[in-house]
């Protein structure tokens, strides 16, 4: 079945809060992101749960650790039937390849994407940090880091994508945020693109939030999306 390219993150507190949004909407309508809030508070039984539902799930919890732990945690989060997780490129060589390889020989074997450069963190920041060249280039070192250590894709922005793209080939996948409908608000974001912009630029999955969790019918706003941009085989 051609699967959406959208992944709604639950950006919830509770987990009451989660399932009456997951209520609303269904497994061929989008993924769904759970993230280190909704985690926290709910536990890795909710995760199990929207996968057994037949949710595709991004467990976005961004691992970082010694190569050891992350590669234990990788494994655990692909026995909880997740379809997509993330760590932090910045983990290094070592423990991107001990996450992929963890992964490897599972059932259904997860997406393993990186984080680049938080878009939190600016040039200033980083400085502080001792990384001197830039976000930008920051961000493009550590994608190919992620490329080379068989690593699937990357999170960037929308802006980033067609460079991830042509520099790491079509199959490397751009997952993006900051997605805002052409009529909605900006809210915190910066950088943002619509969707139909964000799926030009390259990008292969787009996570959308308030757009579609605060919308007065996230069923039709994401039926409108998904017929704008089309599905991912
Ligand atoms: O509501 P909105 O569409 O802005 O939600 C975007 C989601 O993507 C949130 O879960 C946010 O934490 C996440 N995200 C982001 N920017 C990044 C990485 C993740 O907005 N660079």
């Amino acid at each position: 079945m051609p699967n959406s390219r959208i992944i709604v993150p639950l950006d919830y507190p509770t987990q009451r809060l989660a399932e009456e949004f997951v209520a609303r909407v269904s497994p061929q309508e989008c993924a769904l992101k759970v993230g280190k809030e909704l985690f926290t508070a709910a536990g890795p039984a909710l995760v199990s749960r929207l996968a057994a539902q037949g949710f595709r799930v991004f467990l976005d919890l961004k691992y970082h650790d010694i190569p050891n732990t992350v590669a234990q945690a990788c494994k655990a989060a692909a026995d909880l039937g997740v379809w997509m997780l993330n760590v932090h490129a910045s983990g290094g060589r070592a423990m991107l390849t001990a996450a992929r390889e963890a992964i490897a020989g599972t059932a259904q074997r997860p997406l393993l994407i990186a984080v680049t450069v938080l878009t939190s963190l600016d040039d200033p920041a980083l400085r502080e940090l001792g990384i001197a060249e830039g976000a930008a280039a920051h961000a493009a070192r550590l994608a190919g880091l992620a490329r080379d250590c068989g690593l699937d894709g990357v999170v960037c922005s929308a802006w980033e994508a067609g460079a991830v793209k042509s520099a790491h080939g079509a199959g490397f996948l751009a997952v993006t945020p900051g997605i805002r409908l052409a009529e909605g608000s900006a809210h915190d974001q910066a950088r943002v693109a619509t969707p139909e912009a964000a799926v030009r630029a390259g990008a292969d999955y787009l996570v959308i939030g308030r757009a579609i969790t605060q919308a007065a019918d996230p069923h039709a706003t994401l039926a409108s999306i998904n017929n704008s941009i089309g599905t991912r085989a």
